[in-house]
């Protein structure tokens, strides 16, 4: 369809440089996409003062605000569905995505990760931890890596992934600073490679 927007919603709970990467990407390189929600389960956040700038509707959605996972994941949806979002973007989400949102969103989620998957990856493998690891074990490249999100934390397909390599004076800090600045340009690519149909 010309002039077809395609409808994002992107997850957030900290500072949101991602999402902000994004934004700026979409408006850089003409991409036909359009962030239309920012979610958060943290009604204040980098992310949610961004999106409030940036004109981009903001929704505090949080597990505390219901009566069990059903009724959280079912007002999530129903967020989604009534804007018609196509993909969903977690950019730094420190919750779960309740089961159900997943699979109406199969192939139509994506996350990404700062360490390359499947390697650091999994329960507890988040922020400076995953450096940390990465450094303990001595590994000469880290990197990050966009996926699809499916049922097992950090598992879903790989949609592109790209190396950071560490240096030797690195220390966890110095290391999620590459990293970041990594992710900042690889998460538009990998909505860029959606877009264009390469995505799976
Ligand atoms: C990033 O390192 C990302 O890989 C991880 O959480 C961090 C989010 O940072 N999932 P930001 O909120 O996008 O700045």
């Amino acid at each position: 369809m010309a002039n077809h927007k395609t409808k994002l919603a992107v997850f957030c709970s900290g500072s949101g440089s991602n999402f902000r990467a994004l934004h700026f990407a979409i408006e850089e390189r003409n991409l036909p996409a359009e962030i239309v929600l920012c979610l958060s389960n943290r009604s204040e956040c980098g992310a949610m003062a961004f999106a409030v700038q940036h004109g981009i509707e903001t929704l505090h959605l949080s597990e505390k605000q219901f009566d069990g996972t059903e009724a959280f994941a079912s007002a999530m949806l129903d967020a989604l569905h009534s804007r018609a979002i196509e993909y969903v973007l977690l950019a730094g989400y420190l919750r779960k995505v309740p089961a159900a949102v997943i699979e109406a969103y199969a192939l139509k989620m994506l996350n990404i990760h700062p360490a390359l998957l499947p390697a650091y990856g999994g329960p507890g493998m988040y922020g400076i931890n995953v450096h940390k690891a990465v450094l303990e074990a001595g590994e000469k490249n880290s990197g990050a890596t966009v996926h699809y999100v499916d049922a097992e934390y950090d598992k879903g397909p790989i949609l592109l992934q790209r190396t950071v390599p560490v240096e030797p004076d690195d220390t966890p800090e110095s290391l999620a600073e590459r990293v970041l600045e990594c992710e900042h340009a690889l998460y538009p690519d990998a909505l860029e490679k959606l877009l264009d149909g390469n995505g799976s």
